[in-house]
C-alpha cells in the first residue's frame, strides 16, 4: 500500500518532466504549417499514462540514482514513437477506432491524410530526439540502432502486420505470441534497454533488462486484450469490444479469458523474479510491474 502511494506520487512527478521535455522539443502548435503540429500535439497531449517513458526512468534508476535530462529525452522519444503507433493503429485501414486517450482519434479530428502525416512526423521526431542526446557517440548510435530494430519491420511493424493479416483466422499459440511480443513487448523492451544503457549497465545487465521488458510487455498486451472485454470505456479512454468486432487474434480469443488471465499473472511473476537481484532499488519498478494485473486504464 505504501509502495502504491509512492508509485502514484512518483509517476505524477515524472509525467510532468516528460510532458515538459516533449513540449520543449516539438515546434509550437501554431508554427507553419500549423495543421501538422496541431495534429501531432493533439494525440500526444490528449492524455496517456506515459507508462513507457516512466518505465525507462525506473529502469535507469536500477543503475543510477540521479536522474538527468538525457534519460528524460530518451524516455520522451519513446513516447513520440508510441503515439505514432497509436495514431496509425487507429486509422480506418487498421483498427478503425474513433476514441483514444478519452478523445476523438487523430483521423476523426483532422482526417486520415493529416493523421498519417502526424504519425510519420512523430516517428521521425523520435529518432531525432535520440540523436539529440548529449551522450557518447557510440552509445547514441547503439540506441538509434535498437530503436530501428525493435520498432521496424523486424519488430513492432512485423507484429502489426501479423495482427492485421490474422484477423478472423484460426491461428496457433505461437502466432499470437509472435504478434504480442512484436507489436507491444518490443517497445517495452526498448524502454528497459534504454534505461540500462543510459545507466551504464554491463552487457549482461542490459540483456537481463531486455528479458524483463519482454515478460512485462507480454503481460501488458495480454491485459490490454482482457480490458477490451472487461474494462470500462471511461477509464480506458477507448472503445471496448473492438477486438471481437474486428475478429482480432488475442490471448482471450486463443486461450479463453481465464487462461489469458493466468498467463498475464505468470508473465508478471517471471518479470518480478528478474528484478529480485536489485533489492531496494527495484521497489517502484516492482510495484509498476504488479500494477499491470490491476490496471483499469
Ligand atoms: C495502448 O498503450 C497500446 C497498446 C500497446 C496496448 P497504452 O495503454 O500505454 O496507451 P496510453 O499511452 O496510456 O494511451
Ligand atoms: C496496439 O495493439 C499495438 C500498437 C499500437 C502497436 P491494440 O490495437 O490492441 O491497441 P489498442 O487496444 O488499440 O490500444
Ligand atoms: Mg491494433
Ligand atoms: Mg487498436
Ligand atoms: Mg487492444
Amino acid at each position: 500500500m505504501q509502495n502504491q502511494v509512492a508509485l502514484k506520487k512518483d509517476i505524477k512527478e515524472k509525467r510532468e518532466l516528460i510532458n515538459m521535455m516533449m513540449d520543449r522539443f516539438l515546434p509550437r502548435k501554431d508554427d507553419y504549417p500549423k495543421e501538422i503540429h496541431k495534429a501531432m500535439r493533439y494525440t500526444l497531449f490528449a492524455g496517456g499514462k506515459r507508462f513507457r517513458p516512466y518505465l525507462t526512468i525506473l529502469c535507469f534508476h536500477l543503475f543510477k540514482k540521479k536522474l538527468n535530462d538525457e534519460v528524460i529525452k530518451a524516455a520522451s522519444a519513446i513516447e513520440f514513437l508510441h503515439t505514432y503507433t497509436l495514431i496509425h493503429d487507429d486509422l480506418p485501414e487498421i483498427d478503425n477506432d474513433d476514441y483514444r486517450r478519452g478523445k476523438k482519434t487523430c483521423h476523426v479530428m483532422f482526417g486520415s491524410d493529416i493523421a498519417l502525416l502526424a504519425g510519420d512526423a512523430l516517428l521521425i521526431e523520435a529518432f531525432n530526439l535520440v540523436n539529440n542526446l548529449e551522450t557518447a557517440a557510440d552509445l547514441k548510435i547503439n540506441m538509434i540502432n535498437e530503436m530501428a530494430i525493435l520498432c521496424g519491420e523486424r519488430g513492432l511493424i512485423a507484429g502489426q502486420m501479423m495482427d492485421i493479416i490474422s484477423e478472423g483466422q484460426n491461428v496457433t499459440k505461437k502466432t499470437v505470441e509472435f504478434i504480442h511480443i512484436n507489436k507491444t513487448a518490443k517497445l517495452l523492451q526498448l524502454c528497459t534497454k534504454y534505461g540500462a544503457m543510459l545507466g551504464d549497465a554491463s552487457e549482461a545487465e542490459v540483456k537481463k533488462m531486455e528479458d524483463f521488458g519482454k515478460k512485462l510487455g507480454l503481460a501488458f498486451q495480454i491485459t490490454d486484450d482482457i480490458l477490451d472485454i472487461e474494462g470500462s470505456e471511461k477509464s480506458l479512454g477507448k472503445t471496448i469490444g473492438k477486438d471481437i468486432e474486428e475478429k482480432k487474434v488475442t490471448y482471450p480469443s486463443v486461450y479463453g479469458l481465464d487462461k489469458a488471465k493466468q498467463l498475464a499473472e505468470k508473465n508478471v511473476k517471471d518479470a518480478l523474479k528478474i528484478l529480485n537481484s536489485y533489492g531496494e532499488r527495484s521497489i517502484l519498478l516492482k510495484e509498476l510491474t504488479l500494477y499491470l494485473l490491476s490496471r483499469k486504464s
